[in-house]
């Protein structure tokens, strides 16, 4: 298995222990959530809201299969680290750059696990008083879920296990692997991936 991914992926997926989601199915899904985005937004101009790094890859594949006319924004908040992170405490370090009032909101994000970053950030978002404000999100992990969120469009549900990949990091790494996997036991245990 992993000497498949090894000659398929090369070496950053050499601490890959399984496949969660492939390639092929995350362009797949993509382009359905692309499909009903254009389908539900046709005549508008919707603004497209990600939260920077994770999000880069589904935006870019998601924007290119939308068929409306679109504009992306970004925004990025402060990253803790898996074991300092406070809960829910997110601090803004890059602001739009749109305004969004009066505007057709869809904020983008990779995953969503207690949803309380996404709580946080859509609070902010409907501050700025858009026309609407609607998610989506690729990844949807329901097991720590804290805060109730509608997510208008869901890719995939996840099972209640960290993962990497399609833009998802752990210590900043395999966010370039285009599929999603879990990662082997020894690379959270050793000083391996401190940066
Ligand atoms: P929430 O506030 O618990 O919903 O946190 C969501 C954030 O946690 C995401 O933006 C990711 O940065 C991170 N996260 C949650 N689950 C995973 C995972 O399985 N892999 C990588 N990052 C994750
Ligand atoms: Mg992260």
């Amino acid at each position: 298995m992993n000497k498949q991914l090894q000659e398929s992926y090369g070496d950053v997926a050499s601490d890959i222990k399984a496949v969660v989601i492939s390639e092929e199915e995350i362009q797949l899904r993509v382009r359905e959530l692309a499909s009903a985005i254009s389908v539900d937004y046709a005549g508008r101009t919707p603004i497209l809201v990600g939260v920077l790094k994770g999000v880069l890859f589904f935006m870019a594949d998601l924007l290119r299969s939308i068929t409306v006319p679109v504009e992306v924004d970004f925004i990025a908040v402060s990253s803790f680290s898996p074991e300092t992170r406070e809960k829910g405490v997110v601090r803004l370090v890059k602001d739009l750059e749109a305004s969004i009032s009066g505007r057709d909101v869809l904020f983008v994000e990779d995953v969503v696990d207690t949803g309380l970053t996404l709580s946080y950030l859509l609070r902010n978002l409907r501050a700025r008083q858009p026309a609407s404000l609607e998610v989506c999100v690729l990844f949807n992990k329901p097991a720590h879920r804290l805060i109730d969120i509608p997510l208008k469009y869901k890719g995939f549900d996840l099972p209640d296990q960290f993962v990497v990949g399609y833009g998802l990091d752990h210590r900043e790494k395999y966010r370039n692997l285009p599929f999603v996997g879990l990662l082997k036991a020894d690379v959270f245990s050793t000083a391996k991936n401190k940066p």
